[in-house]
């Protein structure tokens, strides 16, 4: 049985001032009517999947209980971590969670900053991939890029087996002219953040490429018990859990993964020019959200939260105005959106 894992503990810093410290922006919709952790959710219907899991930070707990209820989805677990670990801990929880009730537990490892376009394409690549996974591989989902993206992991496809082919190389985060020479070679694909494996073999790589990870994951996880929707991690033990993500730690080291293509339409929805790209533009090429009126401006990204914005002969801007802050930024620059969360940050 397979057990969807939807990771939703990051930051979301780049999408500032809509994502902020209690609200990150996997629970924000900024593209389409629901919130980006509720349409991952949705996108399983029609997959015969187990209840989801939902892994996130314990400040977020009633934000995500309530995004599971209004989309009806009565029946699932909430798992919180005390502080972010990144992703390699966080599925070392849910592969344990999963194990506790099936020792064939299988598990569908989510991001909640994607967004797909056609839902039905990734849940065929996830039925194509099932099999791989069940017969021990751990199995990640390939997009062809498009561009030298700095932010990815790069996957160099090796042997071809069934509807997947082996992962000869995993590169997570490569600099930008190593990047350029994968998408040049054609070999590579994106890794898509998403991942099918059985629990138990993720926690037997977990445990060969980092021990001490794998310890601290135990015995964060050791006792715990479901107190209404939520299980909570044991908070001195997980404390302790270095922080790393799944790509470092397991896909870069692993010997069994394998790589399914997928053609679904996939975005990351990583920061405002991303939020851009999905968005209905008008004959300039602008997208604009809430109250905005635009004269002679081209190009650019304009959210009004709850006031009226007007723009003149703009070009390429993101604008973002919420209650207390408001963003202006050059569309191509939208990756350090970050740095002034940073020195926010720094400023107390
Ligand atoms: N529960 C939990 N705890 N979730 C977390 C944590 C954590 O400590 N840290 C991150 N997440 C969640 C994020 O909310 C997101 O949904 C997902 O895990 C991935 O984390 P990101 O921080 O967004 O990773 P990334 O975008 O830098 O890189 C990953 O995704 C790329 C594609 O978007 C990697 O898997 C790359 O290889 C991949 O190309
Ligand atoms: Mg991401």
């Amino acid at each position: 049985m397979i057990y969807p894992v939807v990771m939703a503990g990051g930051n979301g810093t780049r999408l500032w001032p809509m994502s902020r410290e209690l609200y990150p922006k996997q629970f924000l919709d900024l593209v389409g009517e629901q919130t980006l952790v509720q349409e991952t959710l949705l996108r399983l219907r029609g997959l015969e999947v187990a209840a989801p899991v939902l892994i996130c930070n314990e400040a977020h707990r009633f934000l995500a209980a309530e995004q599971l209820r209004q989309i009806d989805l009565l029946d699932h677990n909430i798992i919180l971590e005390p502080a972010g670990r990144n992703t390699a801990p966080a599925i070392a929880l849910a592969a344990q969670a999963a194990l506790a009730s099936n020792k064939d537990a299988m598990l569908l490892i989510l991001a909640a900053d994607h967004a797909i376009a056609n839902d039905a394409s990734f849940r065929e690549a996830v039925a194509s991939a099932k099999p791989l996974a069940e017969a021990g591989e751990l199995v990640t989902f390939g997009i062809v890029p498009t561009h030298a993206e700095t932010g990815y992991g790069y996957i160099l496809r090796g042997e071809i087996k069934g509807p997947g082919f082996r992962v000869e190389q995993f590169v997570e985060k490569p600099d930008a002219d190593t990047a350029q020479a994968y998408v040049t070679s054609g070999d590579y694909y994106w890794n898509s953040g998403m991942f099918l494996f059985r629990a138990d073999r993720y926690l037997e790589e977990l445990q060969a490429h980092r021990p001490d990870t794998y310890e601290a994951c135990l015995a964060a996880m050791d006792g715990t018990k479901r107190d209404l929707d939520f299980i909570r991690v044991n908070e001195q033990p997980f404390l302790q859990c270095p922080s790393e993500s799944v790509d470092y730690a397991v896909m870069e080291r692993t010997l069994r993964a394998m790589v399914v293509p997928l053609d679904a339409g996939w975005s990351d929805v990583g920061s405002w020019s991303a939020i851009w790209e999905l968005g209905q533009k008008d004959t300039q090429g602008n997208v604009t959200e809430g109250d905005v009126i635009s004269h002679n401006s081209e190009g650019s990204y304009v959210l009004a939260e709850n006031a009226l914005v007007g723009t003149v002969g703009v070009k390429d801007l993101v604008i973002v105005q919420t209650k207390d802050a408001v963003l202006v930024a050059d569309k191509h620059q939208v990756q350090d959106v970050k740095k002034l969360v940073d020195q926010l940050k720094a400023s107390g």
